[in-house]
């Protein structure tokens, strides 16, 4: 059986506390001005000491159950996308789907880093489309504060912490338009958090050396990225015989503005069709895209059949995009 999918609703949850570019000059040799101009970021979200993914997932769930005027019981299954679970194991979708009420309900996580939300997007919908699940909650959430290293300039001043979910339920329109998905495993030291797993089990050398925080070939991220977000956006539209002019909103991973616009341009996008909320966030991986589209959706901007691409790119490396149409 193969039906439709469409987003029944959208939620998400920031922590409160803000690290500004002002906060981060007093950690490290940085300024303001070389943030904002390098990454396009002014603030991040942090999660407390005593907040950790699950948490921040189980409010932005709570979010999007309320937006579709849904209960909990309404939820067949619950995928979480993120690379800073609660615990190595168990997955932190059963945390979240105990958390929200619903125990017993199938419950995993996806880890592709960045890419984490457009590859769960479409396994859920997958899910959804095939009739395995009539309802799915997709929640992208990450910590990243919690594996960032804040003496390390190259990278503390680029992450931030939040959630967003979708929940994706069967529809007799299908708004599942296309996907294209991807990745390259041969060098994953180009972003990665090198300790804590079976390759360098935790040590007090590993902690000592700082091997469980993220560490980052930024340029070398950079250049892979603007071709895989251009590529994989042009394969999701073209699935639906569709080209960038089809657009009312890209919806791209918040990594650094530089790279958002130099997809902007290889697309040929307005630019105003572009939706970026860096400077609030920081890049919170998989949380990026749904904190975007839940802005979108609150500001009541998405109309009705609006198609939407929603891309990425991140650690694996990964990358992918789905277009998406938009169905209230
Ligand atoms: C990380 C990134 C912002 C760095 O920008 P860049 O223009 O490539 O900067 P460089 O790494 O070439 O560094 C330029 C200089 O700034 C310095 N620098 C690095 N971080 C700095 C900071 N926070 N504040 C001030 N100076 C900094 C470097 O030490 C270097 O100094 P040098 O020329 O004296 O050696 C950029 O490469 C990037 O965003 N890459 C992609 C990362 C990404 O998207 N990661 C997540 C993927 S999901």
């Amino acid at each position: 059986m193969v039906r439709g999918v469409r987003i029944a609703g959208v939620g998400s949850y920031a922590p409160d506390r803000i690290l500004s570019n002002e906060d981060l000059a007093r950690l490290v040799d940085t300024n303001d001005e070389w943030i904002t101009t390098r990454t396009g970021m002014k603030r991040r979200h942090i999660a407390a000491a005593d907040q950790a993914t699950s948490d921040l997932a189980i409010e932005a769930g709570r979010r999007a159950l309320a937006r579709a005027g849904l209960s909990v019981g309404d939820i067949d299954a619950f995928v979480v996308a993120t690379v800073t679970p609660d615990y190595p194991f168990p997955a932190t979708a059963c945390l979240v789907a105990n958390g929200l009420g619903a125990p017993g309900k199938p419950a995993f996580d996806i880890s592709i880093a960045c890419s984490g939300f457009v590859y769960g997007l479409t396994v859920a919908s997958g899910l959804v489309r095939s009739g395995v699940f009539s309802r799915v909650m997709l929640i992208g959430a990450e910590s990243l504060s919690k594996i960032t290293n804040y003496r390390d300039r190259s990278t503390c001043v680029l992450f931030g912490d939040g959630a967003g979910a979708v929940i994706l339920e069967a529809s007799e329109r299908n708004c599942f338009l296309g996907s294209s998905l991807g990745a390259d495993g041969s060098n994953p030291e180009v972003l990665f958090q090198p300790a804590g797993g079976s390759r360098y089990p935790a040590s007090a050398q590993t902690v000592e050396n700082s091997r469980h925080y993220i560490h980052m070939a930024g340029k070398e991220v950079f250049k892979f990225a603007v071709s895989k977000m251009v590529d994989s956006s042009l394969t999701a539209l073209a699935e639906a015989n569709l080209t960038p002019d089809d657009m009312a909103y890209l919806i791209p991973h918040q990594a650094n503005l530089r790279i958002i616009d130099s997809a902007t341009k290889y697309l040929k996008v307005d630019p105003e069709k572009v939706v970026v909320n860096i400077q609030e966030y920081g890049n919170t991986s998989s949380a990026s895209i749904p904190l975007a589209l839940a802005e979108l959706d609150a500001g009541g901007k998405l109309k009705q059949d609006d198609v939407v691409v929603f891309v990425a790119f991140g650690g694996g490396l990964s990358w992918g995009a789905v277009a998406w149409r938009w169905s209230a």
